[in-house]
C-alpha cells in the first residue's frame, strides 16, 4: 500500500473515499484493493481480546484470556499493574491479527444501578484518566491501537441508543468530560469511540460541540473517531459533526448518501478528505505493526492473569482478624465448608461486547480444595440456587445451616447473578438476591466464623448482614484466575491490598443521581458535580464504605508529611509521606492525595482525589513515598471562564481512604488569573464580597455611605441609585464599573 496519504486522496474515486468512511463488515474497515488498501481489524475489548473466529460475524469468539475487568483493575490504583495488563493485551492482539482493541472505557459510574460499571474504572475521573493513559500507552507503545469510548456520558443502559443525557456545562466539563480531556491530551488514543446517546439533544455520533468544538479544536485531537456500533443516525451530519469512521459497515446506504452530499455541496471535499485520511492513517499505523496468528502464551498469560487479580480484591471487613487462614492458625482447625452456588459457578466478567471467552477458568471450590484439602476438611453445599423456587432455596438454606454448625470456617460464595449485571440494561436496585441476603445472616447466627466473599461489579447494599459476619472480601469480577488468587488472599499468601474506587453508599436513595435516573426519553444530570464521594462529603451522609477504602492484613501508620507551604503558577507540587507497616505481613498500601480550595468562586466540592500511589513494606519497614500533581490540577470548570486556578488557600489531605485523612496541610497557591464577572445586575452585597469588586466600589462610595446602603444592599448595583439616591448616583454607578473593570 502507499504510504503517502496526499497521494492515495489524489488516486483515490470520491466513492470509494466514501466507502472507506463505514466498515466493510461488523469488525473491518473497507479494503479498497485496485489501491491495495487492505482492511484492518478492531474487536473488544477491555479486558481480553474478543477475537471473533469469523471476522465476518458477532461470535463466537476465540479464546484469550480473559483478565480481571475494569472494576477490579482500578481497585488496584496500580499503574505498574494495568502496564502489564496492557501489555498482555497487546501481546495477545498481535497473536490474533487484531489491530485495535476497543478499549478502555471511561464513563463516570454516575450511579450504582449503571449496567457497565463493571467496564468502567471509577466516580473519579482524576483517577480514571491516570489508569487510561497508562492502558493506552502501554498498549500503543505495542503497536496496537486503541479505542477510548464511549464519548461521552453513556453512564446508563436505560434507553442508551437514544437517552438525551441533560448535563450542564461545569459537570459536563468537569466530571464527564474530565478524564477524555487528560487522556486525549496526555495518551492520543488511535481512536475515540463516540457513545449510543445523545448529549444536550444531539447525538454523540453527530454532536459537533463535543466532537469539533472540544476534541478537535479546543483538545487537538486529530486521530480518528469511530462511532459505537450502529450508532450513526444522520450520517451527513455525523460526518460534518467530525465522526470519521461509522461501524459497523457492509450496508452502501450511508456511502451513498456521503456521495451525494459531496456532490450536493453539501460536504466539503475537505471534510471527505480529512476523515477518509484519518481512516487511512490509521490503517498505515496498524500495518506498522506485523501480526502473526500463533498460539498464545495461555500458561503463562493465566497466571500474569491471576497475579493481577490478587491486586484487584478489597477486604472490606476482617474482624478479630479472622482472616488469613494461615498454616499456624489451621494446626488447631479440622474443617471449612464452602457455600454458594458461585463458588462452582463462578463470576468472573461482566455480560456483553466485552465478554471475553476464556482459555481456562478455575472455580473457587477447587481453588480451595487445592489450597486447603491437606490441612482441612473442605466440605460443600450449594446454599442457594439462583435459578431455584423459594421453596427448594429453603430447603438448599437450612441443608447449609445443619452442616455450618460445627466448621470451624464457613466461606460462602455471594454475588449477583450474571442477568442482572450486563451490557445493554441497568440493574433494578443494590440488593444481592433474597435467598443468598437469608442464608447469609443465618448462617452467621450458627456458626461465628463467617467469611463472604462478593462477586460483583458495583456497589451493593450489605445492611442486611455486614455486622453480623466477620470477614467480607469485595472480589468484584476477577476475571479466569480470580479463583487462584481469591484462595491465596484467603490462605495469606497474599496481603490484600486494593481499594474502592466507588462509593458504597448505605442504600440506594442515598445516591446523588437518585432522583434523575435513569430519566424517560431524557435523563437530567442534576446533582451536577456532585457525583459519587465529591456527594456523599458535601453532605456529611454516612456510608457502607467510602471511596478509597480497603483494608490489609496489616496495619500502616502515616508516620509525616512534607509538603511546602507555597506554590507559584505553573510548578508542580512534589510532597512525600512516610509510612510505616506496624503489623505482621508484608503489605501494600494505597496512599491518595485529596485538595480543596478555601474560598472558591463557584462551589466546590469538600475533597477532590489529585494523586495517588502505592507503596510496598515489610513488617516494621519505614519508607518515604513520593507524590506530586499539576498546577493545573488545582482548577475547576467555571462555565464562563473554562479551566481556572484562583490564587486562594487550598487543603493538602493525605488519606487511607476519602474518609480516613491522616494529614491535612494548608497551602498558598498563586495565580495571576482574576474572575471578572461582576456587571451591574450583580447584587450589591456581592460586589462588596468580591476582592475587586470592593475595591472599585470603595474608590467611588465612603464606608459610611456604604453602610447606609444596608437593607438595600441585595439589590442589583444599577437599581441602587433608585433606593439609596442620596448615596450613590447614577454617575457613581457607571464611574464603579468602570473602575472595576480596568483593575
Ligand atoms: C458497545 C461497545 C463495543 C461495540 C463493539 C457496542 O455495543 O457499546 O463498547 O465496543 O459494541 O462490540
Amino acid at each position: 500500500m502507499e504510504k503517502n496519504i496526499d497521494k492515495l486522496l489524489k488516486e483515490l474515486s470520491l466513492k470509494e473515499k466514501a466507502s472507506l468512511l463505514s466498515g466493510g463488515d461488523i469488525w473491518q474497515t473497507e479494503a479498497v484493493e485496485r489501491l491495495k488498501i487492505p482492511s484492518i481489524f478492531l474487536v473488544d475489548g477491555p479486558h481480553g481480546v474478543r477475537y471473533v473466529a469469523d471476522r465476518h460475524h458477532a461470535d463466537p469468539a476465540k479464546k484469550a484470556t480473559c483478565f480481571p475487568t475494569a472494576v477490579n483493575l482500578a481497585a488496584s490504583w496500580d499503574l505498574d499493574l494495568i502496564k502489564k495488563t496492557a501489555a498482555a493485551l497487546a501481546e495477545e492482539s498481535k497473536a490474533r491479527g487484531v489491530d485495535v482493541l476497543l478499549g478502555p472505557g471511561i464513563n463516570m459510574k454516575r450511579s450504582p444501578l449503571g449496567g457497565r460499571n463493571f467496564e468502567y474504572f471509577s466516580e473519579d475521573p482524576f483517577l480514571s484518566a491516570e489508569l487510561a493513559i497508562k492502558f493506552i500507552k502501554t498498549v500503543q507503545e505495542n503497536g496496537i491501537g486503541t479505542s477510548l469510548k464511549h464519548y461521552t456520558a453513556n453512564n446508563q443502559e436505560y434507553k442508551r441508543f437514544s437517552i438525551d443525557a441533560q448535563i450542564d456545562e461545569r459537570p459536563l466539563r468537569e466530571i464527564y468530560l474530565a478524564a477524555f480531556e487528560k487522556v486525549i491530551k496526555e495518551a492520543n488514543p488511535w481512536t475515540v469511540m463516540a457513545a449510543y446517546n445523545q448529549i444536550n439533544g444531539d447525538f454523540a455520533t453527530e454532536n459537533t460541540y463535543l466532537l469539533q468544538d472540544i476534541l478537535r479544536d479546543e483538545w487537538g485531537y486529530d486521530n480518528l473517531v469511530v462511532s459505537d456500533w450502529w450508532a450513526v443516525h444522520n450520517r451527513v451530519k455525523a460526518l460534518k459533526a467530525g465522526l470519521d469512521l461509522e461501524m459497523p459497515g457492509a450496508d452502501p446506504v450511508n456511502d451513498q448518501k456521503i456521495v451525494e452530499a459531496v456532490q450536493a455541496g453539501e460536504i466539503s471535499e475537505f471534510e471527505l478528505d480529512q476523515a477518509a485520511a484519518r481512516v487511512l492513517d490509521l490503517i498505515l499505523k496498524a500495518l506498522e505493526t506485523k501480526k502473526e496468528e500463533r498460539e498464545l502464551p495461555e500458561a503463562e498469560h493465566h497466571q500474569l492473569a491471576k497475579e493481577i487479580a490478587g491486586e484487584t480484591m478489597v477486604l472490606l471487613k476482617n474482624q478479630g482478624d479472622l482472616l488469613p487462614l494461615t498454616e499456624a492458625k489451621l494446626d488447631t482447625k479440622e474443617s471449612m465448608l464452602v457455600v454458594g452456588e458461585l463458588a462452582q459457578k463462578v463470576r468472573y466478567q461482566g455480560i456483553g461486547s466485552s465478554q471475553v471467552n476464556p482459555t481456562r477458568l478455575d472455580t473457587h471450590l477447587e481453588a480451595l480444595e487445592d489450597k486447603f484439602s491437606e490441612k482441612l476438611e473442605v466440605h460443600y453445599t450449594p446454599g442457594y440456587s439462583s435459578e431455584a423456587e423459594a421453596e427448594e432455596n429453603d430447603n438448599l438454606k437450612e441443608k447449609a445451616l445443619r452442616i455450618a454448625e460445627n466448621k470451624d470456617y464457613v466461606i460462602i460464595y455471594a454475588g449477583l447473578p450474571d442477568k442482572v449485571e450486563a451490557e445493554g440494561y441497568d440493574r433494578d436496585d443494590i440488593q444481592l438476591p433474597k435467598e443468598q441476603n437469608q442464608l447469609i445472616e443465618e448462617l452467621a447466627a450458627v456458626n461465628p466464623n463467617i467469611i463472604v466473599v462478593l462477586n460483583n461489579g458495583s456497589a451493593v447494599d450489605l445492611r442486611e448482614w455486614i455486622n453480623k459476619v466477620s470477614a467480607v472480601i469485595e472480589a468484584g469480577l476477577p476475571g479466569q484466575a480470580g479463583a487462584l488468587a481469591l484462595a491465596d488472599i484467603i490462605a495469606g499468601e497474599i496481603n490484600p491490598s486494593a481499594k474502592l474506587t466507588e462509593t458504597y453508599p448505605l442504600k440506594l436513595e442515598d445516591n446523588p443521581s437518585y432522583l434523575d435516573f435513569p430519566g424517560s426519553s431524557s435523563v437530567r444530570y442534576g446533582e451536577g458535580i456532585y457525583i459519587g464521594y465529591r456527594y456523599y462529603d458535601k453532605k456529611k451522609k454516612e456510608v457502607l464504605f467510602p471511596f478509597g477504602y480497603g483494608l490489609s492484613y496489616t496495619e500502616f501508620a502515616y508516620r509525616a508529611l512534607e509538603a511546602p507551604d507555597h506554590l507559584a503558577e505553573g510548578e508542580k507540587l512534589k510532597l512525600k509521606v512516610l509510612i510505616e507497616n506496624t503489623g505482621q505481613f508484608k503489605g501494600e498500601e494505597i496512599v491518595q492525595l485529596y485538595i480543596s480550595q478555601d474560598n472558591p468562586s463557584l462551589d466546590r466540592p469538600p475533597k477532590e482525589l489529585k494523586g495517588f500511589g502505592k507503596i510496598e513494606l515489610d513488617p516494621g519497614e519505614k519508607e518515604w513515598l513520593d507524590l506530586e500533581f499539576d498546577y493545573e490540577d488545582l482548577a475547576y470548570y467555571h462555565p464562563e471562564e473554562g479551566w481556572i486556578v484562583e490564587a486562594d488557600h487550598f487543603k493538602i489531605m493525605i488519606g487511607a481512604s476519602s474518609r480516613d485523612i491522616k494529614f491535612t496541610e494548608e497551602i498558598e497557591v498563586e495565580s495571576s488569573f482574576t474572575l471578572k464577572s461582576l456587571t451591574a445586575k450583580t447584587p450589591f452585597e456581592d460586589w462588596l464580597a468580591d476582592g475587586l469588586g470592593k475595591k472599585a466600589v470603595k474608590e467611588i462610595l465612603t464606608e459610611a455611605e456604604i453602610e447606609e446602603i444596608g437593607f438595600f444592599k441585595a439589590w442589583p448595583l444599577y437599581r441602587l441609585h433608585f433606593f439609596a439616591a442620596d448615596q450613590v448616583s447614577l454617575e457613581d454607578i457607571e464611574e464603579i464599573i468602570d473602575i472595576y473593570q480596568d483593575l
